[in-house]
C-alpha cells in the first residue's frame, strides 16, 4: 500500500519511517515548510517524492495521513477536497486524540461515490519526539485507538498491527470523552503528584526528598489499581469514613495553600463515590464527609 504524509513533524515523520519498515510504500510528502518534508523524505531513504502542494502529494497513494497540528487538519482536508486532490478509492486518516474522523467529512463528500473514501483517526497513546536514526520504534507495544468509517477501521487495524502496536476501537462520538480520560489519567496524575509535593514542601521537605518518599506510595497504589481495581485499591481517611481527619486536612490546606483547598474537596467528593461502593462506611459517615466536600 502506498501512503502520503501531509504535515512532516514529529508524528508524521515517525509514522512514515515505521510504516516503511513494515512494508508500506512512501509516495508523497508535503509540509508547510519544504525542509520538514525533505527531512521526512530523507528519513525513509528518499523513497517517494516531495511535493509543493498537499493535493499533489496524495494523488498517487492509497492512504493519506494528515499529521499537521490538530487545528489545521480540517482545513487541510477541505483544501485538498476543493482541489479534487483525493484519489478514488483511498483512505484518509488523522492522528489527533481529541478530534474524530468527522473533521475529514469533506474528503468523503468530494468522492464521486461517497463510500469510496474511507475516513478515520488513529491515535497513538504515545508522546513523540523528533525522529532520530538510532532511536527505538515509538510504536512498538503501545496502544492505539482506531475510529472511523467501516473501511477505515479495517485498514486502521492493519496499520496498527503493522506498526507492532495494539489497537482498540472507540465509537466516533466518544472521541472527546476518550481523550479527556487520557488527560485525566496522565496529565492530572502529574498535577496531583505536584500538589502532594507542594504540600510536603510546606511541611519543610525539599522537592527531591518529597518525591523520594512519595514514590513507593505512588507505585504501590498503581500496582493495587492494576491488581484489584480502584474500589479495592482505595485506602485512607475517606475509605475509613474518618471525617475528623478530613476536616483537619481541609483546615491545614486552607492555611498553607488556600487557593487549592477546593481541589482537595473536589477530589474528596469523587473519592467518596468510590468509597461508597465498598459499602464499609455508614450513612452517617457518608453524610458528614459529603458536607465537608460540598
Ligand atoms: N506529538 C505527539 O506526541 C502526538 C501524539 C499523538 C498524536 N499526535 C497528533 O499528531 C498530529 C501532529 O502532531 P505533532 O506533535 O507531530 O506536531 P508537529 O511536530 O508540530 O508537526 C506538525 C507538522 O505539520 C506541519 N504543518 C503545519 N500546518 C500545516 C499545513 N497547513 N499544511 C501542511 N503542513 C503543516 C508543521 O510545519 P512545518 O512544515 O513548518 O514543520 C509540522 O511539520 C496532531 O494531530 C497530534 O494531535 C501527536
Amino acid at each position: 500500500m502506498k501512503f502520503s504524509i501531509v504535515g512532516c513533524g514529529r508524528t508524521g515523520t515517525n509514522l512514515a519511517v515505521y510504516l516503511t519498515k513494515a512494508g508500506f510504500i512512501p509516495s508523497g510528502f508535503f509540509s508547510k515548510t519544504r525542509s520538514s518534508a525533505e527531512k521526512a523524505h530523507h528519513a525513509v531513504n528518499n523513497v517517494g517524492q516531495i511535493f509543493d502542494t498537499a493535493e499533489h502529494a496524495c494523488q498517487n497513494s492509497d492512504i493519506l495521513f494528515i499529521t499537521t497540528p490538530d487545528d489545521a487538519i480540517e482545513n487541510v482536508c477541505s483544501y485538498i477536497a476543493s482541489k479534487n486532490g483525493f484519489k478514488h478509492p483511498m483512505s484518509v486518516f488523522h492522528l489527533s486524540g481529541a478530534l474524530s474522523s468527522k473533521i475529514l467529512n469533506s474528503a468523503q463528500k468530494s468522492g464521486a461515490i461517497k463510500s469510496d473514501i474511507n475516513i478515520g483517526s488513529i491515535h497513538p497513546l504515545q508522546s513523540f519526539t523528533p525522529y532520530e536514526k538510532e532511536q527505538k520504534s515509538p510504536f512498538s507495544g503501545i496502544n492505539i485507538s482506531v475510529e472511523g468509517s467501516e473501511g477505515a477501521v479495517k485498514i486502521g487495524k492493519k496499520i496498527v498491527t503493522a506498526l507492532k502496536a495494539n489497537y482498540f476501537t472507540i465509537p466516533t462520538d466518544a472521541k472527546m470523552l476518550y481523550h479527556a480520560a487520557a488527560v485525566v489519567a496522565s496529565n492530572f496524575l502529574v498535577t496531583l503528584e505536584d500538589f502532594a509535593i507542594n504540600l510536603l514542601q510546606k511541611a519543610d521537605l525539599s522537592e527531591e526528598k518529597a518525591y523520594e518518599i512519595l514514590e513507593p506510595l505512588i507505585m504501590g497504589t498503581l500496582n493495587n489499581i492494576k491488581n484489584k481495581g480502584s474500589v479495592h485499591a482505595l485506602t485512607g481517611p475517606v475509605a475509613r469514613g474518618d471525617s475528623d481527619i478530613v476536616s483537619s486536612h481541609i483546615n491545614a490546606i486552607e492555611k498553607d495553600m488556600p487557593d487549592f483547598s477546593l481541589l482537595y474537596k473536589v477530589m474528596g467528593k469523587y473519592t467518596l463515590n468510590i468509597a461508597k461502593q465498598r459499602k464499609e462506611i455508614s450513612s452517617e459517615q457518608i453524610s458528614k464527609l459529603s458536607k465537608l466536600f460540598n
